[in-house]
């Protein structure tokens, strides 16, 4: 049965990603009511606090509170995680793999107690290992279990797109897939500016540079923020995948997904293009790929699959159920 989602958005680490998802989802007023949890209440408080008078200055029906207990995330239609450690200058995000792991586990199993009706939008990294956690230690349908990445990484594409030729801005479309890492898979074939191929307008040489550039895109800013990672664009593109939801649009954003069989692989996460809508994830779409793409494709999967192994060797998944 289709279900309405539109009321309660709660966010679950309420750092630089998640206040800010939560600052743009409240000035958008597309939900009724936003809940920020953190392990630091304080900082819930007042930043719940400051965007709720930041509402009623826009006009916003919207109300920010603060989930201070884990039963306040009772009834939430969607639950963003961005709780986590962020990544520092020089590290991986497989670093953090064992750090976030944990601390995912512990938030989802409050999510699954509470809300157990609710979607789940993950942004923590190592994000596609976050997704599958999520979806594993919730136990729900991998429908509910979303991940955010092919969005930002297809934005930072596009602004690259934009540096390198100097117009267009704004009407770049470029397409990412693939795990969130060093290995993701820009598709520069299916990148246009107005329509216009990528290809007949940038040489090979370019286009490469605009990848490699891509791949880094999330180091390059911890290079110059030091003490964390980008947030903007990783809010707006975790905002839009809620609204989409919220909105039941059905419009097709490349996202981390749960594929069983898709592509040829199974019981792993991976960016793909999928229709977001009030049930989450709608439809998964199967593009062709060529063999370079599938090459690149396969391995990207394969490193996401590599820290679910050590997971797995570390026994993080048994006795979930107990
Ligand atoms: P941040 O450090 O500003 O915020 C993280 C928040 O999580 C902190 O306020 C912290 O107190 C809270 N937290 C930690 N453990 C918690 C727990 N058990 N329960 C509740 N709250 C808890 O970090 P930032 O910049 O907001 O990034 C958050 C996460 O998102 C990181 O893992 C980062 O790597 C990831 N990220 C992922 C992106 C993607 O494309 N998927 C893009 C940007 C960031
Ligand atoms: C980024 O790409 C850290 O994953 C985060 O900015």
């Amino acid at each position: 049965m289709e279900k309405k989602r539109g009321k309660k958005v709660s966010i679950i680490g309420a750092g630089n990603v998640g206040a800010t998802v939560a600052f743009i989802l409240a000035m958008n007023g597309n939900c009724h009511e936003i809940w920020l949890r953190d392990r630091n209440p304080d900082i819930s408080k007042g930043k719940a606090l400051d965007m709720s008078q930041a509402a009623n200055a826009a006009r916003s029906h919207t109300i920010v509170k603060v989930a201070e207990e884990a039963s306040d995330l009772k009834d939430s239609d969607i639950v963003v995680i961005t709780a986590g450690s962020p990544r520092k200058p020089g590290m991986s995000r497989e670093d953090l793999l064992m750090i976030n792991a944990e601390i995912t586990k512990e938030v989802v199993l409050d999510v699954k107690k509470y809300a157990p009706d609710s979607i789940i939008v993950m942004v923590s990294n190592p994000l596609d290992v976050m997704t599958y956690v999520a979806l594993k230690v919730s136990g729900f349908p991998k429908e509910r279990v979303v991940g955010m990445a092919g969005i930002l990484d297809s934005a930072r594409m596009a602004h690259f797109i934009y540096e390198k030729i100097g117009y267009g801005a704004g009407q770049i479309r470029a397409s990412v897939m693939g795990g969130h890492g060093d290995s993701m898979v820009p598709l520069a074939k299916y990148s246009t500016v107005a329509g216009v191929p990528l290809g007949d307008i940038l040489s090979k040489e370019e286009i490469d540079e605009i990848v490699e550039r891509t791949r880094h895109g999330g180091a390059e800013i911890v290079g110059y923020l030091k003490t964390g990672s980008a947030y903007y664009a990783p809010a707006k593109a975790t905002a839009i995948m809620v609204e989409a939801i919220l909105k039941d649009t059905k419009q097709i954003y490349p996202c981390a997904v749960y594929l069983d069989g898709h592509y040829g692989y199974k019981d792993v996460v991976s960016g793909v293009p999928v229709a977001l809508g009030a049930n989450g994830v709608e439809k998964l779409f199967e593009m062709h790929l060529d063999d370079e793409e599938k090459m690149l494709f396969d391995k990207s999967v394969k490193s996401v699959k590599r820290m679910i192994d050590v997971l797995k060797e570390q026994k993080f998944f048994d006795n979930l159920n107990s």
